[in-house]
């Protein structure tokens, strides 16, 4: 049976009032990535950085998936095979839609990490540079999301699944960071069928069999509708 990879970014969750990166007036046309989203950032100025994700944090706590991450939780129930999604973004929302394989290899807003001991635990709300860690008491605790210049959260799950994909399609992901950006590339020279569903083309759509353009809550619910009609023989 058709095993489905799905790599999804910010564009997804875009309808949920969410705001993606690089679109104009996007994330980081207001904040510099290198003081909300590197190491060094976080270094020279935790509080700033810990305001930055307790306000996306709370965005994300009130905000509900829209009909594009509902149609990839139901691909995941009624699809006879096996579907993985492995996405980009923090804000849990997949897992509200319903959907139970998700890899989130830029880790979670939901997760706090301590930088002393490594001991993750679920993220408070608010957290703030004074949080002790539960587990070593160290006061270095920071949201359990990758930066730039870390290495993206389960590399050996994300490469085995992209060899083994029958069909990849990339959601709402601009396809200017790496590695994501070439997972396109990766599935198809492994023999995948790749499909690109975004408002727009994206810097990787020649990586792409398919490019389908348009809004994500209208497109995937209609791509997802193909498949489990073309599964099911119907
Ligand atoms: N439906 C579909 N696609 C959309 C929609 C929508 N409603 N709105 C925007 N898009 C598309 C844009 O055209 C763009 O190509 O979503 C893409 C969003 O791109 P980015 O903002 O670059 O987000 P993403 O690709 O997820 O960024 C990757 O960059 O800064 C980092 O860690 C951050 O995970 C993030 C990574």
């Amino acid at each position: 049976m058709e095993k489905i990879v799905i790599l999804t970014g910010a564009g997804i969750s875009a309808e949920s009032g969410l705001g993606t990166f690089r679109d104009e007036g996007g994330l980081w046309a207001q904040h510099a990535i290198e003081d909300v989203a590197t190491p060094e950032g976080f270094a020279r100025n935790p509080q700033l950085v810990h305001g930055f994700y307790n306000a996306r944090r709370a965005q994300a706590a009130d905000a509900t998936p829209n009909p594009a991450h509902d149609a990839l939780a139901r691909l995941e129930a009624e699809h006879k095979g096996e579907v993985l999604l492995i996405t980009q973004n923090v804000d849990g929302l997949h897992e509200k839609a319903g959907s139970r394989h998700v890899l989130h290899m830029h880790g979670e807003l939901a997760g706090a990490l301590c930088q002393a001991c490594g001991d993750r635990w679920e993220a408070p709300l608010v957290m703030s540079p004074d949080d002790p860690c539960p587990s070593c008491g160290t006061a270095a605790t920071r949201p359990d999301v990758v930066w730039f210049g870390e290495f993206p959260y389960h590399p050996d799950k994300t490469e085995e699944a992209l060899a083994e994909a029958d069909l990849f399609a990339a959601i709402g992901t601009s396809g200017q960071v790496y590695p994501a950006a070439a997972f396109g590339q990766m599935a198809r020279e492994m023999g995948a069928h790749t499909v690109e569903l975004n408002l727009e083309p994206s810097a990787a759509s020649q990586d792409f069999h398919e490019c389908r353009l348009g809004k994500a809550s209208l497109i995937v619910p209609t791509w997802v509708d193909e498949i489990l009609s073309m599964s099911s023989g119907g």
